[in-house]
């Protein structure tokens, strides 16, 4: 399954996305997180994996190779999207899949896909212990002081997190717009109220709270970076693979978040000359975001 034929409209997002995270990702806190990994074959937990991309980056770039991979999602179309998207990855780089009733293997790693929701699987006490944690643009839809404590309570004594591309208050679109402050505003305040799964989920500034956050719950950052997505089309005015997607997704969440009748004056206008100049290749996006790596707090 290739990025431009994920079955379900969200699973395409996603995998359009890798290439925009390949980029973003802090490459010294990543670095950091080489080091602390403990030395031998991590079980690790990724939350909110959605389709899985992160096992195939992690695979190519080295990080883990053997092991146990758990994908926690609430999403159950994501996850099972998930099989077919690895399997079909696996696949194009010539690396053994096998199918299992509750995932996949690729190579020496077994991969687990769990259908549940994050604050009621802590609730319950999770599944512990695990050598790494992750979490993928996850941090800023969730509520993270009520979910840190008990997440980091899974990992065991050596065991590191890599919590990366946490949402950190700033989006920005190319070329200005007279609509951009309102638009914009409006979308930024909308993360600070929203509720999921009958919790809050997130805020505008949650990348740069969760440093206080973690040191709060006594592990502090070894490494921080930024992890900005920035996203343009080439000289010949097309985007790279699947981006331009990526960036219609981008626009679609900024329209249900802030449709109906409390929307912002110009929203309309503002998304049509967004759209106009994603097709002519004009568009620019930025979103700030952070990255951290440490250790287990026990
Ligand atoms: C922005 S996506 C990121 C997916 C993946 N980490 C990536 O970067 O490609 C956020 C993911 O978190 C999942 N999610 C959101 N809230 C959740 C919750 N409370 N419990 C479990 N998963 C959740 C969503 O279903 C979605 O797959």
């Amino acid at each position: 399954m290739s990025a431009g034929t994920a079955s379900h409209p969200y699973s395409r997002y996603l995998a359009a996305k890798r290439t925009v995270d390949d980029r973003a990702l802090n490459r010294p806190v990543l670095d950091e997180l080489r080091r602390l990994l403990p030395p031998r074959p991590p079980r690790v937990l990724e939350i909110g994996a959605g389709l899985g991309t992160m096992v195939a980056r992690l695979l190519d770039w080295q990080v883990i190779g053997d092991g146990e991979y758990t994908l926690l999602d609430v999403d159950p179309r994501l996850l099972e999207d998930s099989r077919a998207w690895l399997s079909a990855w696996a696949q194009a780089r010539g690396l053994p899949a096998q199918t299992l009733p509750d995932g996949v293997r690729l190579g020496g790693l077994r991969v687990r896909l769990m259908e549940a929701e994050l604050g009621g699987y802590l609730r319950t006490g999770g599944a512990g212990p695990v050598d790494l944690l992750i979490a993928n643009a996850v941090l800023d839809v969730v509520d993270v002081p009520s979910v840190l404590p008990p997440l980091l309570a899974l990992l065991a004594p050596d065991g590191a997190y890599w919590f990366t591309v946490t949402f950190d208050g700033d989006s920005v679109f190319q070329p200005d717009h007279p609509a951009d402050d309102a638009v914009l505003g409006a979308y930024h305040r909308s993360m600070d109220d929203r509720v999921r799964y009958g919790r809050p989920a997130g805020e505008r500034r949650a990348g740069r709270h969760l440093i206080g956050h973690l040191r709060t719950a006594g592990a502090p950052p070894r490494a921080a970076g930024s992890s900005d997505w920035v996203v343009l089309a080439g000289p010949d005015g097309s985007y790279p693979d699947d981006e331009a997607w990526f960036l219609e997704c981008i626009l679609r969440t900024i329209q249900d978040e802030l449709a109906g009748p409390a929307a912002p004056a110009g929203l309309a206008g503002w998304l049509a000359a967004r759209r106009h100049q994603l097709a002519r290749g004009e568009l620019v996006y930025l979103a700030h975001q952070l990255d951290v790596a440490g250790r287990s707090p026990g």
